[in-house]
């Protein structure tokens, strides 16, 4: 693959190389007018010998420039720049991303739940955008997904992934292309994006998939199946049921059986919160909800009617003259009733 050192950039210098994918090499620029703007561009250099690849590898530049302009002025998804061909071969400038890949961030360690918890609101609030907009990422992945040094916040980025998705060089990837054009990332790729029906949802799934990556530190490929192709993960992190419902609907093998949009999902994590969190739970008792005054109203009512039994009771019995108090009211000198009735034998309290 042909590198750039020596190919003129339109006033672009290269400083370093940030990643090599499939289809092309991701560098860190400077533009020719300031020397501290950088920026991140992405040289598709196709295999033109191979016409119907070169083709389909066109559309997929094409593609990512189209979704780049779309979702243009987005905080967390990078710029568009500039893009431009040359001797068949497409160049595309956007706004570099200061900050860690989140592959980066797991070898420091598996992650908590908070942590999980934050990074699939953040990444659906994002996918929120950019489903509405009638786009599916495709390829979500740890290595796609960017924590922003200035700010912490997540940054999505290579919308590349199309009709074709990104070539994969690992010898396991090459064994499961079918057809051979169709390349994906193993594991995080559902069934029906890898048969070339990419649902909105497929984006939920590779999420759920990257979630329980961070949690388990393990790569999607060794994790096990069941027979119905559920991904096996549960015993392998500490989290709480919750989380694992969530995911493992985010994660169904059938597309039918997921969430099927990102509100769905983000509902129950908000669930989740309000459920967890002190602050909520106070805030809920000091609401004035109707209901809630409803209930409070019940409940004093309840023990009032209790305490109005209690004497009634006490207030029958003291006229029946049966209530200790009673006989202690006695003048010393007269038997109580009941020892002059002879019915109930009274000796110390205790029954004779
Ligand atoms: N806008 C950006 N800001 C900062 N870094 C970027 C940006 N775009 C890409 N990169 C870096 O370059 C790498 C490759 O870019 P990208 O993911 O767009 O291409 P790719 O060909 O799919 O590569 P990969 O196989 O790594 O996913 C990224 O993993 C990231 O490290
Ligand atoms: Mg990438």
């Amino acid at each position: 693959m042909t590198k750039l050192s020596q190919v003129p950039l339109k006033g672009y210098t290269i400083v370093k190389e940030l990643g090599e994918g499939g289809f092309g090499t991701t560098y860190l620029v400077t533009s020719a007018g300031s020397k501290n703007d950088f920026y991140a561009l992405k040289h598709f250099n196709f295999p033109n010998q191979e016409p119907k690849k070169y083709a389909t590898a066109q559309r997929l530049f094409q593609r990512e420039v189209a979704i780049l302009k779309t979702l243009n002025g987005h905080s967390q998804i990078p710029d568009f720049i500039d893009y431009w061909e040359e001797k068949q071969e497409y160049y595309l400038v956007q706004e570099f991303v200061p900050g860690e890949l989140l592959w980066e961030e797991l070898e420091h360690g598996q992650k908590s739940e908070t942590y999980v918890v934050e990074l699939l609101t953040e990444i659906l609030q994002i996918l929120r955008v950019v489903h509405s907009k009638k786009i599916i990422h495709r390829d979500i992945n740890p290595n796609n997904i960017i924590r922003r040094s200035c700010d912490r916040k997540l940054v999505l980025i290579d919308f590349g992934a199309g009709a074709i998705q990104k070539v994969v060089t690992t010898t396991t990837s090459t064994q499961v292309q079918t057809p051979p054009t169709r390349i994906y990332t193993p594991g995080y790729a559902p069934i029906e994006q890898t048969q070339g029906k990419p649902q909105f949802n497929s984006d939920i799934y590779a999420l759920g998939i990257t979630a329980i990556q961070m949690l388990t530190g393990i790569e999607p490929q060794d994790l096990q199946v069941d027979n119905n192709g559920e991904v096996i993960w549960c015993h392998l992190a500490q989290v709480s049921d919750r989380l694992i419902d969530i995911l493992c609907k985010m994660t169904r093998y059938d597309y039918r059986h997921r969430y099927q949009c990102v509100d769905e999902v983000l509902e129950e994590l908000n669930g989740t919160s309000v459920s967890n969190s002190p602050t909520q739970v106070l805030i809920r008792t000091n609401n004035s909800h109707p209901f809630q005054a409803e209930v409070g109203q019940n409940q004093i009512n309840i023990i009032l009617f209790f305490l109005l039994g209690c004497l009634s009771v006490i207030a029958i019995l003291s006229a029946a003259g049966v209530l200790p108090g009673n006989i202690n009211l006695q003048p010393e000198n007269q038997p109580s009733r009941l020892q002059s009735q002879g019915s109930m034998p009274m000796n110390g309290g205790k029954v004779l």
